[in-house]
């Protein structure tokens, strides 16, 4: 890790952390914690593209014993994060025995080799069946579809062994990005399509608690500093439909809301998720309550800011994009 060390000193004991999974949710987490003074590495199979800390990649997969041992004696971390893949919900439903291998054997390898290490699972919402329009950290998991599976099996595996850790069950996790993993978070895509007055078919009876990618970061960067363990729900404010997001998107961004189309799910790409990825907590509140650094905004407030920073922080060539005025004058 020398030559990690970051300029800015954080309040707290600056953490040494080793992320399993270098993808959208793993680099904007890097980022989080590296602006915060922590030290951090990332680990994964293939170096990302579009990688901004190419510096502090490190190739691994992170199911092969052997290698894991070698990363984590090397590496030392204080803390290891598991968000690796597969992270694609209809990739999963293709092959559920190799989903199920891959979130079990990391999950394995990092209780096993990194022992005293706070560790931090990134779950899912998909571990619920979606037949209640909401769940708390109380209610039972009863997973629908393989990705779901592959996942509660991976949180059991973290309380078998036991330590100290933090299963936080995330919700629909968005931000801009590009095309860079063969797909786009439904956000990014309905922006890109809207935007290039492409039609987009949205499935009306599915509903989510999204929570912007960065509000994410921010949240889990302050549960490790705050070693908060347990079970964890991490969640937007809103449940929206998938049908209401992008008709708000269309009307912040100015796009022709008639080309949004309503299809059911089950003729869409969405086809195995649950009708209600939607998460609440019985802890979140008090917590943000405290953190006046954290904020968890609705789709409403997000469209609100990133149109504001348009031109600074997206990098959208697209006709039908409005412009900032910053870029007017
Ligand atoms: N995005 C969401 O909405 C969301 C919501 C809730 C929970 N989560 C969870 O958060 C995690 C990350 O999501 P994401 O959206 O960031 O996914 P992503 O962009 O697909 O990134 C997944 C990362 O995992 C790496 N990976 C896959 N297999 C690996 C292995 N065997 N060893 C080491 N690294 C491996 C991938 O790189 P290589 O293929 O090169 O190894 C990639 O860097 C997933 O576990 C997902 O369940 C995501």
């Amino acid at each position: 890790m020398k030559g990690h060390e970051t300029h800015q000193r954080p309040a707290t004991p600056v953490m040494n952390v080793l992320i399993i999974g270098g993808g959208f949710v793993g680099q904007c987490l890097a980022d989080e914690l590296l602006s915060n003074g922590h030290r951090v590495a990332i680990a994964c199979r293939n170096r990302p593209q579009g990688l901004r800390h190419r510096d502090r990649w490190i190739q691994l997969d992170a199911t092969d014993a052997v290698a894991f041992r070698k990363a984590v004696g090397w590496l030392r971390p204080s803390v290891v994060v598991l968000v690796n893949g597969p992270s694609d919900i209809s990739e999963c439903a293709k092959d559920p025995v190799e989903a199920a291998r891959i979130h079990s054997a990391v999950a394995r390898n990092a209780c096993e080799f990194a022992p005293t290490a706070y560790k931090l699972l990134v779950s899912t919402d998909n571990v619920f069946d979606g037949r209640r329009t909401t769940c708390t950290e109380a209610v039972t998991p009863e997973p629908l579809n393989a990705y779901g599976r592959a996942k509660l099996a991976a949180e059991r595996i973290l309380h078998a062994y036991g330590g100290q850790f933090l299963i936080a069950r995330t919700s629909l996790i968005y931000g801009w990005e590009e095309d860079q993993r063969g797909w786009q978070n439904f956000f990014a895509l309905s922006i890109q399509r809207l935007a290039f007055a492409e039609t987009l078919e949205v499935p009306a009876d599915l509903w989510n608690t999204p929570i912007v990618v960065a509000d994410a970061a921010k949240i889990y960067r302050r549960c490790l500093e705050e070693n908060v363990t347990g079970l964890l729900h991490v969640a937007g404010p809103q449940r929206i439909s998938r049908l209401d997001w992008a008709r708000l998107l269309a009307a912040e961004f100015g796009f022709d809301a008639g080309l949004i189309k309503a299809v059911p799910v089950q003729a869409s790409r969405y086809f195995c998720r649950p009708r209600n990825s939607c998460l609440s907590s019985e802890r979140l509140p008090a917590m943000l309550a405290q953190w006046h650094d954290v904020t968890c905004r609705s789709p409403a407030e997000v469209a609100a800011d990133m149109k504001a920073g348009l031109g600074t922080q997206w990098h959208i060539r697209a006709p039908h994009l409005p412009q900032p005025m910053a870029d007017k004058t």
